[in-house]
């Protein structure tokens, strides 16, 4: 016991503690200065969409042409009755395959059909029908006119084409039909028979 109480008292280290050290004022003003600087940063080199990451193409590019596509108002409007193959239901809806009605040479026909709807007895190669041909006048001029084209060149017909113009000229020629065309009795003077 030669060393004191006094003198190892005095050896002791003072108890360690958990001091309050500020962030130095010079760090904490370069971290301001950074986020500043990050802020403008992104603010002016802000570029939604730079031209130089797409292909050049503009809205206008991506417009679907207005033109009527008759083999889609076919499968849109006709197929449930006159069938996709065109070849009808028998007895029920006649065929529009080598019809005489689809294969007039005055493309007219069909167009007034389409345009009128017919009610009344109806022979299509040489079979009664006598059902209920709903009209199409809502369509465009276009439209029956590609209808018209797209029937009278499908299902193994080969008759002309028509257009817009003529499918006019025959909506005004006969725009004070306000039923429908009562079948044979109305149309078959129509295929100069
Ligand atoms: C609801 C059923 C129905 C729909 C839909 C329909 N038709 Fe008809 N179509 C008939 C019927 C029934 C007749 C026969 C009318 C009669 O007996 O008087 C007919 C007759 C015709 C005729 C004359 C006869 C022939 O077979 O050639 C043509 C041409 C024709 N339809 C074309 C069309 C076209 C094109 C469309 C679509 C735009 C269409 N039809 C949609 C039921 C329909």
């Amino acid at each position: 016991m030669s060393d004191s109480l006094f003198n190892q008292q005095r050896r002791e280290q003072p108890e360690p503690h958990e001091g309050s050290r500020p962030v130095p004022k010079i760090v904490l003003t370069v971290i301001g200065l950074l986020l500043l600087w990050a802020v403008y940063h992104l603010y002016s080199s802000f570029n939604p969409m730079p031209a130089s990451l797409g292909d050049d193409r503009v809205a206008a590019d991506f417009a679907v042409p207005a033109t009527a596509d008759g083999g889609q108002l076919y499968t849109a409007n006709c197929v449930a009755c006159h069938q996709a193959t065109g070849a009808g239901v028998p007895g029920v809806f006649p065929p529009l395959s080598k019809s005489e009605w689809v294969d007039a040479k005055d493309p007219g026909v069909m167009i007034r059909i389409l345009l009128h709807g017919i009610h009344g007895p109806l022979t299509v190669e040489g079979v009664k029908y006598n059902g209920e041909m709903p009209n199409f006048s809502k369509f465009s001029d276009e439209e029956i006119a590609a209808l018209v084209t797209h029937v009278r060149s499908s299902f193994g017909n080969t008759a002309s084409a028509t257009d817009a113009k003529t499918v006019a000229q025959v909506r005004e020629e006969t725009k004070g039909q306000q039923e429908p065309w009562k079948g044979d009795e109305d149309l078959r003077p129509l295929l100069g028979e």
